[in-house]
């Protein structure tokens, strides 16, 4: 369109006297003007070199082989895994424009991880809001009995614990390195920001161990107790009876509590350490190269928004949404009366002696044992 305007005005402009252009006007209207010698065409192979003779100035050839670093390996007295590679490949990661490597995955993580990441994370709090201004917290219709039922021992108790802080540290210094600069940076300043985020970001990598560790605890501890059983997928269909009068008969944990377990905990758990120790160069055998840092940033980002998300629903539950879990992890015991009424099976397991109502080598100071009846 725009080559056809430019020929229909230069057609204009030879066709009206005075406005051709000054050379055709000069010359005998059939060439350049005299003496004129037109450069020769650039040789496609020619290096940069040659280049600067055959036409001085033009670094064509200087700037194409560092776009091409990539696939063909430069030369480079730099040590490193990509010496000699100044910009990456073209790749196409899942989400991105086909691009050199470096842009595609800028574009995965500004418009996919970050936007969609963000408002999924917004959008679960904003239910989990609603969900307890409509229903408060759930539970309490049993009395609680005067009997005590050790549910979780002091090791389980410091391993779950040591997970759950080093993933809220995780959880808050990772938020803020990826939203912060849209909801921290206008409020606080780019000084007191930079200096938060850099704080908050050598945190992360130091916590980042510590959480792999607690994690892989966690899941030999509660591993047993999460495998399915009889009876998970009619407590699954029937949402624990959440829309009905009473919870759905569970064994230790309930199903939804194994959902969170083998798809929170162990799946986007292990995800998100994995690719976290890669982050953090610890895993022998890797090449530390852009590529492979950027495929463990989308993964590890990718699956610790799930995470969290995940999460919000674990620790409401954990919390406000449930009367006496959190005791439950904090002092170790629960009341017969809650354990029938959130875990009926498990409950009747103790009672009848199946499952030891005192698993640790002494009763908590205070604590009354299980009266058997
Ligand atoms: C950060 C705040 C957290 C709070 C307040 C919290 C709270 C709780 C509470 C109260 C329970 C007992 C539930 C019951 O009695 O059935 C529990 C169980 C459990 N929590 Fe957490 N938790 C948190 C974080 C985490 C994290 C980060 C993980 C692992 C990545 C985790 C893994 C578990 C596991 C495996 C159980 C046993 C029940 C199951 O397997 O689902 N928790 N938590």
């Amino acid at each position: 369109m725009h080559r056809l305007i430019h020929t229909l005005l230069l057609a204009a402009a030879l066709l009206v006297p005075g406005l051709a252009p000054a050379q055709q006007a000069a010359g005998d209207g059939k060439g350049p003007p005299a003496g004129f010698v037109a450069p020769a065409e650039p040789k496609a192979g020619e290096t940069n070199a040659e280049r600067a003779k055959s036409q001085p100035g033009n670094n064509a050839p200087l700037w194409g082989a560092v776009r091409r670093t990539g696939q063909d390996a430069g030369v480079t007295t730099l040590p490193g895994v990509e010496s000699g590679v100044l910009i990456q490949g073209f790749v196409q990661y899942p989400g991105s424009r086909l691009a050199s490597a470096g842009e595609a995955w800028r574009q995965v993580r500004n418009q996919w991880i970050v936007p969609y990441g963000g408002s999924l994370l917004l959008i679960v709090l904003l239910a989990t809001a609603l969900f307890y201004w409509r229903r408060g917290a759930l539970g309490g219709h049993e009395p609680d009995g005067t009997v005590r039922i050790e549910r979780f021992t002091p090791f389980e108790r410091a391993a779950h614990w040591t997970n759950a802080i080093a993933f809220s540290v995780l959880a808050l210094s990772g938020l803020v390195m990826a939203f912060g600069k849209y909801f921290l940076l206008p409020v606080i300043g780019g000084a007191l920001f930079g200096w938060l985020t850099f704080a908050l970001k050598n945190a992360h990598n130091f916590v980042g161990p510590l959480f792999v560790v607690s994690l892989l605890i966690v899941i030999g501890t509660f591993v047993r107790d999460n495998l399915p059983r009889a009876g998970d997928l009619t407590w699954l269909l029937r949402f624990g009876g959440l829309f009905s009068a009473h919870e759905v008969p569970s064994h230790r944990f309930n199903a939804g509590e194994k959902v969170v377990f083998w798809a929170g905990v162990f799946l986007l758990g292990l995800g998100t350490a994995g690719s976290g120790l890669v982050l953090d160069m610890l895993v022998p055998g890797i090449a530390y190269t852009r590529g492979n840092m950027q495929v463990a940033h989308m993964i590890h980002s990718a699956s610790a928004v799930l995470m969290m998300a995940m999460f919000i629903g674990h620790i409401y539950m954990g919390t406000l949404g449930m009367k006496g879990a959190y005791a439950a992890m904090r002092t170790g015991y629960v009341s017969e009366g809650w354990a029938r009424e959130h875990h009926a099976q498990w409950a009747d397991d103790v009672r009848s002696g199946k499952i030891a109502a005192q698993r640790s080598a002494a009763p908590e100071p205070g604590v009354l044992p299980l009266v058997q009846s």
